[in-house]
């Protein structure tokens, strides 16, 4: 079984990727870890994030052991990665990786910006993660506080405003909803009610296939 999970940044996605990963026993992928380790590499190598190359040259170095890097969730790290996101050669590089995970026996549960559209069309769940900005800020602004990070949540907002815009709006797959996919609206649910919401589709979707 393949869950397909997109949705705009701190929508609560990642999180619920993880829980519905536990629940039905499947591997998970946060995607978005790739293109904030495409980010962190270009950087490193003294490039800019818009040179095209570099970029695509660092997609295609990419290891899994670059993921394991908890800077990588860090300051600035998530507008830097919407940056090399949107460079189409660094996509097609990270497509495979992507795919490879998705086609494990079994399955998988990836999360992201273009799972149910580009990397997983046939993904046996599509679920579409959305919140109003203002309550994605204040996430984001109580997580990375909780983390000892100087931040208001007046740049956090206008992160997110940016980081939406350049997502939906860029050309190589561009963040939106699978036309079959399930609309998840957290703005007013806490974790607990969005996991059981999720749980609830992906069981009515695949029935007793989705169970552990
Ligand atoms: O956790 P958060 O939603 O803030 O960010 P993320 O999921 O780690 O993604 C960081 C950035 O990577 C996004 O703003 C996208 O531009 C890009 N991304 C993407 O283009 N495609 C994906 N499948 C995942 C992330």
């Amino acid at each position: 079984m393949i869950i397909a999970i997109d949705g705009p940044a701190a929508s609560g996605k990642g999180t619920l990727a993880k829980r519905v990963a536990a629940h039905f026993g499947l591997p998970w992928l946060d995607t978005g870890l790739l293109y904030r380790a495409v980010a962190r590499d270009v950087l490193k190598a003294g490039k800019r994030l818009e040179d095209a190359e570099a970029a695509a040259a660092a997609a295609q170095n990419l290891g899994p052991e670059s993921l394991d890097d908890p800077k990588l969730r860090g300051n600035g790290i998530g507008d830097a990665a919407s940056v090399v996101g949107k460079i189409p050669e660094v996509r097609a590089a990270l497509l495979k990786l992507q795919q490879d995970f998705a086609a494990q026996p079994g399955g998988a549960v990836l999360d992201g910006r273009d799972i149910g559209t580009v990397i997983c069309p046939n993904a046996d769940v599509k679920i579409f993660v959305t919140a109003s900005p203002e309550i994605r800020a204040k996430r984001r602004f109580l997580e990375r506080t909780a983390r000892g990070e100087a931040i208001t949540y007046e740049s956090i907002l206008e992160e997110i405003r940016r980081r939406d815009e350049r997502d939906m709006g860029r050309a190589a797959a561009p963040m939106r909803p699978a036309a079959d996919a399930f609309l998840l609206d957290t703005t007013n649910l806490d974790i607990e009610a969005a996991f059981n919401t999720a749980v609830g589709e992906i069981t009515r979707k695949v029935g007793q296939r989705g169970r552990p």
